[in-house]
């Protein structure tokens, strides 16, 4: 209607109604697609460039195109460390971000620009929503390693890379309507904030939310084949001719990442993506809603068919274990794909062991990522030795220290660090400590010296029980009272002797005048996650009392806090003649120990027994880094509180599914019985991103790190009841 007084231009509204017209189809073929857009460059540096886009951002969701913004801002970041007197440093094209710099960097980005493209959308009549870290963060980051052309690590500070987008977020933000907008800032699972490329940043959000298109806006107007003659700009770009140009300089300098962020994201199914100058006016909607478009549009090579997988580099959506890994590109970190990995192995390795088909090349905590990028959680690190996590970070601190002055000394010599470590282990249990490297190690010196210490009496048996697990070397596997370990390599070590768990009487039977010894791990790991009745270790030690016999504790499983104590003996207030350790004694570095009362020890004289590597200065020190993370970290409390979530959890779930015989909850030991085999969840659990082991057929066993905090707990427990529920369901088929 036109207003009363004014004079219609016919010519002039029947243009605009031509251009609507003609914008209908247009405006048919992207309603309801998502389109990601990043804004960066000096796009953002001039207030009206920036109101005329978001103008045109705010036309295209209220024609109902889904989308959302990222954005950089690298200009006012300089501008903003100029201020503080701070001299901006690049590092192969990536800012080098010290401190000071993060601060400036996640100050300008999500405190001001993301606070000012969400006022100003607003203000054209959309509705915007900042999410980062100030808000609802969606870009969950890992510190980014590079390289120089040797192969020398480069120090990059805080410089990061998105390794998983919350989605749910993000989709449900849009869904209600909103236009998530979201600065270039991420946050790892420490709550570590990291400063990552806008673009990459955008072509990981691009992935994981399936999107339609990516459009860099930014203020070159696309891809010229001679950046200095305008009339050479390439309007449409394959995959294979992106390559081309990048091979032979045509795309160079900062275009290269943008452009290697468009083919990431064109391998994972965006459908296309758009390099286009934010500063045309509407570049956006001619880009769009026109046929010619006004930038670069670069698409997949004929036949591809684009989708190899969904979700971030890192995301749990696609892992090798299901046969369906389909990505092209490698973890930073790894140095070849997984089977490549594999291919090696076959040549070289012997093949004594059942490998997952995957090559793990990088750790973090409770968090561990394979070759192509798939990223885990870890509910069984290192099979229990990894008691804080993957690589933490005092530990790796404390070895780096140590190895640039001692990696090995022979025990011909003192060092600091061994005479540590002991005191460090001895004053939060008894007696004197022996060095060696592995749980085999300790358990074969523990039985050695039970024998020398009864042998003037002539005492050489040793009882063990049913189930148990002590090792792979020759006394150790003998002392392991299962068949299935002992098929084909006798004759055993003579002496051993086999009793049930929990049944007193039956040791008091096998108990003669030769008997030295009574070997038990506190709580059975491998045989299955079996807890003794509340007494029967203290039975036990009455009969080692009675009849002059030494107790033996193998706590390779469950020493070093892993119950919730520093050692598991501590639990039943039952104090062993001989103590083992191994396993997480260390932090994950191979090192292993055995404790001896002071009566005992003076029985291992010089020459009885030895270790070349034990005690060494690079383990010592690791041992030490681990003591001190224990007690600082406060890990005693953390076992406890994620112990009993477990537990609560677990028992929910044996309420919910038949198929759950008992759950067997120590500390972080954590055993889920099944009356069905119990081996498929394994696969099951790793194709949804996490790691849980199975044992003795039925039991789903858990050693998680025992740092590990309550959103890992449930997320891994999320993961595992799916797995059983899917698993019961079959079950009653
Ligand atoms: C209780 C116990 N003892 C001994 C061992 C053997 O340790 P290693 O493999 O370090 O020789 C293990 C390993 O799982 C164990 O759980």
């Amino acid at each position: 209607m036109v207003p009363s007084g004014v004079v219609l231009n016919v010519s002039e509204a029947t243009q605009k109604a031509q251009v609507l017209i003609e914008a209908t189809r247009w405006i048919r073929r992207f309603r309801d697609r998502l389109v990601v857009i990043k804004l960066g460059g000096s796009a953002l540096e001039d207030p009206e460039v920036v109101r005329n886009l978001l103008k045109d951002v705010v036309f295209m969701e209220t024609v109902g195109v889904r989308l959302l913004l990222i954005h950089g801002g690298g200009k006012a970041i300089n501008a903003a460390m100029k201020k503080s007197g701070i001299q901006p440093r690049f590092v192969q094209g990536r800012r080098y971000t010290d401190p000071e710099t993060l601060e400036i960097v996640t100050q300008v980005l999500a405190g001001e620009i993301c606070g000012e493209l969400v006022t100003q959308i607003n203000a054209a009549g959309g509705q915007a929503v900042g999410l980062s870290y100030l808000t609802q963060n969606v870009l969950l980051a890992e510190k980014l390693f590079l390289a120089d052309e040797n192969g020398v690590p480069l120090d990059l500070g805080f410089v990061g890379q998105v390794v998983e987008v919350n989605r749910d977020l993000l989709l449900k933000t849009i869904d209600a309507g909103k236009i998530p907008v979201i600065p270039s800032v991420a946050v790892d699972w420490q709550g570590q904030k990291y400063n990552v490329n806008a673009d990459t940043a955008a072509a990981a959000v691009a992935r994981a939310l399936d999107a339609e298109k990516l459009i860099f806006l930014s203020d070159v107007s696309g891809i010229y084949r001679n950046r200095h003659d305008p009339g050479t700009l390439l309007s449409h770009l394959t995959e294979a001719e992106c390559r081309g140009l990048i091979a032979d300089g045509t795309i160079d300098s900062g275009m290269v990442p943008k452009v290697e962020a468009a083919l990431d994201a064109l391998k994972a199914g965006v459908q296309k993506v758009h390099v286009i100058d934010g500063r045309t006016p509407h570049s956006l909607l001619l880009e769009i809603f026109s046929d010619q478009g006004i930038g670069t549009e670069i698409v997949a090579n004929p036949g591809d068919s684009g989708r190899t997988t969904t979700g971030t580099p890192s995301s749990s959506s696609s892992h090798p274990a299901t046969g369906s890994m389909q990505k092209q590109s490698l973890h930073p970190a790894a140095r070849r794909s997984s089977q490549a990995t594999i291919d090696i192995f076959k040549q070289y390795v012997i093949p004594n062991y059942n490998r997952y088909p995957i090559s793990l090349v990088h750790g973090e905590g409770s968090y561990v990522w394979d070759a192509e990028g798939n990223r885990y959680l870890d509910l069984f690190p290192g099979w229990g030795c990894n008691i804080l996590g993957y690589s933490p970070p005092r530990l790796v601190q404390r070895i780096t220290e140590q190895i640039a002055h001692l990696i090995h000394v022979p025990n011909t010599w003192y060092t600091e660090a061994q005479g540590d470590f002991a005191a460090a282990l001895c004053s939060r249990s008894f007696g004197k400590a022996f060095f060696c490297n592995s749980g085999t190690e300790a358990n074969e010196g523990a039985i050695k010296l039970a024998r020398l210490h009864g042998s003037s009496k002539g005492r050489y048996k040793i009882i063990t029980f049913e189930n148990s697990f002590h090792g792979r070397t020759y006394a150790a596997v003998s002392a392991t009272a299962q068949p299935k370990y002992h098929e084909g390599i006798g004759p055993l070590v003579p002496g051993f002797v086999y009793a049930p768990l929990n049944d007193l009487d039956a040791v008091r039977r096998l108990v003669d005048r030769e008997t030295c010894a009574i070997m038990i791990e506190p709580v059975q790991g491998e045989g299955g996650v079996n807890i003794p009745d509340e007494t029967f270790l203290a039975g036990l030690k009455q009969i080692c009392r009675e009849n002059d016999m030494l107790l033996v504790f193998d706590e390779v499983q469950t020493g070093m806090a892993r119950l919730g104590t520093w050692f598991g003996y501590q639990q039943w207030n039952v104090q062993p003649d001989i103590l083992t350790l191994a396993k997480g004694l260390a932090g994950g570095v191979a090192c292993g120990a055995f404790i001896a009362t002071e009566e005992v020890a003076p029985s291992l004289k010089p020459g009885k027994h030895a270790s070349t590597f034990g005690g060494n200065a690079l383990a010592m020190a690791a041992g030490l880094a681990t003591v001190e993370t224990i007690v600082e970290d406060r890990i005693l409390e953390n076992v406890h509180t994620q112990s009993a979530r477990f537990r609560e959890h677990f028992l929910k779930l044996q309420k919910e599914l038949p198929i759950i015989r008992e759950v067997r909850v120590r500390g972080m030991m954590i055993g889920v019985d099944l009356n069905i085999p119990g081996m498929p969840a394994v696969g099951k659990c790793m194709e949804r991103g996490v790691l849980v082991n199975c044992t003795h057929e039925t039991v789903i066993r858990l050693l998680p790190s025992l740092n590990i905090d309550a959103h890992q707990v449930d997320e891994g427990v999320a993961v595992v009841s799916e797995v059983l529920r899917e698993m019961a369901a079959q079950h009653k088929k």
